[in-house]
């Protein structure tokens, strides 16, 4: 396994008030003070996990992977030179984000990674400023990303074999009967977070399908449910419980028109002894999509 987590996560909007209100009033993120473009945000003792940096749209511009090692990182960027994926090392954007190292790529589908060595721990005690309980990250890394993937077979041979990801399992299913059954590949990390990152057979307008969060308790998801409907947030999946990593949680659109999972109880796996599967449903109960059509709440 080369990476060891999702590190950090980068959105750009020209909406940065929007974004501040969001993530801190109904999500419960802490301000962190980085000295960098935008506004960066706290979800436990890294210096940072969320960036919001101004742009002239809404997008989603980067996910940020951490290696274990020097040694892991070197070995990867050899992989993407093979494969003729981008692998470009950029010791200024390395300094910027507070990381001993950083090389940035992409996948064939062109989303943008950062691969970084070397994060910066502050230490601070996180405390929401919405009272939640805290955060299932740390070593688990930040939560999840699922990418949109058109060229979705592409796509898994770059995150497993030049990236290195782990396959956790893969799931089909028919979301609009006009266009037919479509993929996800969820796949982990050298942690024990059934996923850091997905794939999805489509694409996304915004960059990415969604990001996930996981807090500790399900008092934390109840209480969010109540801050989205206090602060006029639009919950685009109701609460239910997913089949492949049992997460329990609720979809709700973010400033930027992609959607934030905010989950409790997901699955921990040994990989030792973890057998990949592919499930037909998407969910054990709930998450009733309450969204436009076609956007689709895994
Ligand atoms: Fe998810």
């Amino acid at each position: 396994m080369s990476v060891a987590a999702l590190a950090y996560i980068i959105f750009e909007s020209p909406n940065a008030d929007g974004w501040a209100a969001f993530l801190q009033n109904t999500v419960g993120l802490a301000p962190a003070a980085v000295a960098g473009e935008g506004l960066f945000f706290r979800l436990d003792d890294a210096a940072w996990r969320i960036n919001v940096r101004p742009g002239a749209t809404e997008r989603f511009a980067v996910a940020g992977l951490e290696l274990a090692s020097n040694a892991q990182l070197d070995a990867c960027v050899e992989r993407l030179r093979a494969a003729g994926a981008p692998a470009d090392e950029n010791p200024a954007l390395a300094a910027a984000r507070g990381v001993l190292r950083l090389v940035q790529s992409a996948d064939p589908c062109g989303n943008a990674i950062e691969l970084i060595v070397g994060r910066t721990l502050g230490y601070e005690h996180f405390a929401s400023p919405a009272g939640v309980s805290g955060f299932v990250a740390g070593d688990m890394g930040l939560g999840h990303v699922v990418l949109p993937a058109p060229e979705i077979e592409a796509a898994r041979h770059f995150w497993l074999e030049t990236i290195g990801l782990g396959l956790t399992d893969t799931m089909t299913f028919t979301l609009v009967p006009e266009i037919g059954p479509q993929t996800l590949y969820f796949m982990h990390a050298d942690n024990a977070r059934h996923h850091s990152v997905a794939l999805f057979e489509a694409p996304s307008p915004t960059g990415l399908i969604h990001f996930m969060l996981e807090a500790r308790t399900i008092d934390d998801v109840g209480r969010f449910i109540d801050r989205c409907e206090r602060d006029g947030v639009h919950i685009a999946s109701q609460f239910g419980r997913h089949s492949n990593d049992r997460m329990m949680s609720v979809y709700v659109m973010t400033p930027g028109g992609s959607m934030l999972e905010f989950g409790c109880d997901g699955l921990q796996i040994d990989w030792r002894s973890w057998i990949p599967t592919t499930s037909l449903v998407p969910d054990l109960w709930g998450h009733k999509f309450m969204g436009p059509p076609g956007v689709p709440a895994i």
